[in-house]
């Protein structure tokens, strides 16, 4: 990873976020965490960890962990010795264990589904031999979710987050930041599978207006005791010199409740996943950004904007892949990439990779075993990155946990790298005229100007002298952009500036240069 800085650098990021890297069996890519304050043998070890965060930082690029305080492995050694201790023991209390209903404790204690698939219960084997508790589990069941009440939980993660912090972190992605407070545990839900299905990313299935409502009151999500624990962490991140930050994942339904984590004295960002799931599509994406803007902006947080990440299929998948696919997905990183606040780039997403064809045998992701394989899963966006024609494409001279498509020798970084119309190149010009235009850079004006745009069309100026047109029709379309307008960047090459007009060809987003 040391090695490869130079060329997050060259990307034109500001920070790195590395998913968890800690002391794992990795049943769940490492989100579930045997030791929180070690490395895992596998990446390196700690004098590792603390030269990453120094390389990075001599490059001027920041680094945040992922923190995972809703569950711990298995493995880890406080459910070990949950395992052998008492029902009723401190030991257990960190963890949620029950005892079953029925007349043996057959019946999970309720009827929460693993996010994954499956019941979120698994009955113990007790130490004599005898069937006993049972311990929830929302993930995976090597996935113990932990006790939030249970003051050596709270404890641990502080120093957990010292820990780091003491290393040079600057900052935390907080994994299911909206779980850790659990409600009525000892309740039913009256509506178990509907959820299960409301909370997965495929919506199609489901009707909006019964997602939402499914969504809007989750026993074990989004519950008001989360927020307690946030702002007692912020006090933590605020000792400390250099403007260290937190990041929430929180899927919060409605939408207008991720305010409620970034307000002033809780975390800096949340996640809006509303481009994660969203269509090529004006209309839609115009109510998603001014949806964003105005929940965030009521408490002046800055918005966030995801086009991928490791639990969704790939940009360029998701909008169907394929030249046409790839062409969306430029033309929506350029409109993505003009908006305020933070951007979020999932590895390969600069290289518009696609999710790999991937033998079941190779799968790796939980969900895929806990639905039989009917979801297969994640695995397909998480295949390495192929840097160059090489073994394994030089990412790695062992073995890679998932294999690289052959096909991918187009792909590669060095591939993209000669090649001016690469997916790569347009992201590297992107982000290098977002971190020098004015009306882009860093700053904390977040207002964006709307224009009157055809259907079908995104029209979007920044002060000072930005506008941004992005034609999400198959057909050309001709605005009207005022004298003296020059291009600056284009999603591909069809766009074309006439004197007072640009002609925009479908799919294809651009940037003007505005005179003063
Ligand atoms: C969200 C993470 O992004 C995902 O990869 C993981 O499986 C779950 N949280 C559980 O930790």
């Amino acid at each position: 990873m040391i090695a490869r800085l130079d060329y997050l650098k060259s990307l034109g990021v500001d920070a790195i976020w590395l998913s968890p890297f800690y002391k794992s069996p990795n049943k769940d890519g490492g989100y579930d965490v045997a030791d929180p304050r070690d490395v895992d043998p596998k990446f390196g070890n700690l004098l590792d960890a603390k030269c990453l965060i120094e390389e990075a930082h001599r490059r001027e690029l920041r680094v945040i962990f992922d923190i995972v305080p809703n569950h711990f492995s298995t493995e880890h050694l406080w459910f070990k010795e949950a395992l052998a201790s008492p029902k009723g023991s401190v030991a257990r209390s960190r963890f949620h264990f029950y005892d079953g209903r029925g007349e043996s404790g057959e019946i999970p204690p309720n009827n929460w589904n693993s996010i994954f698939g499956g019941p979120a219960w698994t009955r113990l084997t007790e130490v004599d031999g005898s069937k006993g508790q049972w311990y929830l589990h929302l993930f995976d069941s090597t996935q113990a979710d932990l006790n939030w009440d249970n003051l050596d939980v709270r404890d641990d993660f502080e120093k957990t987050l010292r820990f780091w912090l003491d290393l040079g972190v600057d900052g935390f992605r907080i994994d299911v930041a909206h779980g850790l407070a659990k409600e009525t545990i000892l309740q039913d839900h009256p509506d178990p599978e509907g959820l299960t299905r409301a909370l997965r990313l495929d919506v199609s299935d489901m009707r909006q207006e019964d997602r939402e409502r499914l969504l809007s009151d989750v026993p074990f999500f989004d519950r008001e005791g989360v927020h307690e624990i946030y702002r007692s962490w912020r006090k933590i991140f605020d000792s400390y010199s250099g403007g260290r930050i937190s990041v929430a994942e929180a899927w919060v339904h409605p939408s207008s409740r991720a305010a409620r984590y970034v307000r002033s004295d809780e975390l800096h960002q949340i996640f809006n996943f509303d481009f994660l799931i969203a269509p090529w599509d004006a209309e839609f994406l115009v109510a998603a950004i001014k949806r964003t803007l105005s929940e965030v902006g009521s408490v002046d947080a800055p918005p966030t904007w995801v086009l991928s990440n490791h639990d969704s299929p790939r940009l360029v998948t998701r909008l169907g892949g394929g030249d046409l696919g790839e062409r969306k997905a430029r033309a929506f990183a350029l409109l993505t990439h003009a908006l305020p606040g933070g951007i979020y780039i999932f590895q390969g997403e600069e290289l518009a990779l696609v999710d790999g064809a991937l033998p079941d045998s190779a799968r790796q992701d939980p969900v895929f075993f806990r639905t039989n394989g009917k979801d297969k899963g994640r695995d397909g966006a998480r295949i390495p990155l192929p840097w160059e024609s090489a073994v394994n494409f030089g990412f790695s001279t062992g073995t890679p946990w998932l294999p690289i498509p052959k096909d991918w020798e187009d792909k590669t970084v060095a591939q993209q790298s000669i090649n001016e119309s690469s997916s790569l190149a347009l992201y590297k010009k992107s982000l290098e005229i977002r971190s020098l235009h004015p009306a882009l850079k860093k700053s904390s004006n977040y207002n964006i100007e709307w224009i009157n745009a055809p259907k079908g069309v995104i029209g979007i100026k920044r002060a000072p002298g930005f506008l941004l047109i992005a034609n999400t029709n198959v057909e050309e379309i001709s605005v009207e952009i005022g004298e003296g307008a020059e291009l600056l960047l284009a999603s591909n090459s069809e766009v074309v500036v006439k004197v007072g007009r640009a002609v925009v060809a479908g799919h294809t987003t651009c940037w003007l240069n505005l005179p003063k």
